[in-house]
């Protein structure tokens, strides 16, 4: 039986002040991980720690160490007790240009360092309306999988139509609930047992009937999961 999960992406906003009232207000329910940028991550997973919440990072390097300025390891992240970290989220691939190659390192890093990764797919407006939108996941997916051995364990993957984020424009439940279903059939065995998100313009009004859906596993939160009553309300959702 899979657990609902959903997944803050604070993406680059934030401030001590606005983390303060955050944590002051938000009341959890679930299970919940908060993904702040880097310089909050230490302060976001203590106040996660106490309100039994799970902290996450948006990116990592995948190298162990070494001279990378600007960069952080998977290490760096689990010394942190960070448990979570985002992989290949739409934005890193479109305006960072992380390929499918950098995407698989970053994730297998990830794995390595036991951190689970909250490995992100998904197809543009004109992938989808070109009808690619099934080979463009299973490529993505293929990238990652490769010849690993049992590569789905210890990972969660968010599917984001990339139209959907930040667009205010939700995939219909039907259409995550397609996307969802083939990513389960293409991971295998693997893919009866691992969460699967929907992110893309989540709210508190229309969480439930995402969450409804079979293959719907929970949500990665962007826009909304910066108002702590809304992501609370989503929050709420997916218990
Ligand atoms: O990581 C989160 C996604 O990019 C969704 O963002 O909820 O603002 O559409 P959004």
């Amino acid at each position: 039986m899979r657990q609902k999960l959903v997944v803050a992406n604070w993406k680059m906003h934030g401030s001590s002040a606005f983390i303060r009232g955050f944590f002051a207000e938000f009341a959890p329910a679930g299970n919940v991980v908060i993904c702040p940028p880097y310089p909050y991550l230490a302060t976001v997973a203590a106040a996660c720690a106490e309100k039994g919440l799970e902290a996450g990072a948006q990116n990592l390097n995948a190298e162990p160490q070494g001279a990378f300025t600007g960069e952080v390891s998977a290490a760096m992240l689990g010394d942190l007790g960070v448990r979570y970290v985002i992989v290949g989220h739409s934005e890193r691939r479109s305006l960072y240009g992380e390929s499918n190659t950098v995407v698989a390192e970053k994730y297998h890093a990830a794995r390595a360092a036991g951190l689970v990764p909250i490995l992100c797919v998904g197809e543009t407006l004109e992938q989808r309306e070109s009808g690619n939108t099934l080979q463009v996941i299973a490529e993505q997916l293929a990238a990652v999988s490769g010849e690993a051995e049992s590569p789905w364990d210890n990972a969660v993957i968010a599917y984001e139509p990339v139209w959907a984020i930040g667009t205010g424009k939700t995939a219909t439940p039907e259409q995550a609930q397609e996307v969802h279903a083939f990513i389960r059939q293409a991971l295998g065995a693997e893919g009866q047992s691992i969460q699967v998100l929907y992110g893309g313009s989540v709210k508190g009004d229309n969480a439930a009937e995402l969450f409804a859906q079979a293959d719907i596993d929970g949500a990665l939160v962007g826009g909304a999961s910066l108002k702590p009553e809304e992501f609370a309300k989503i929050c709420s959702a997916a218990v």
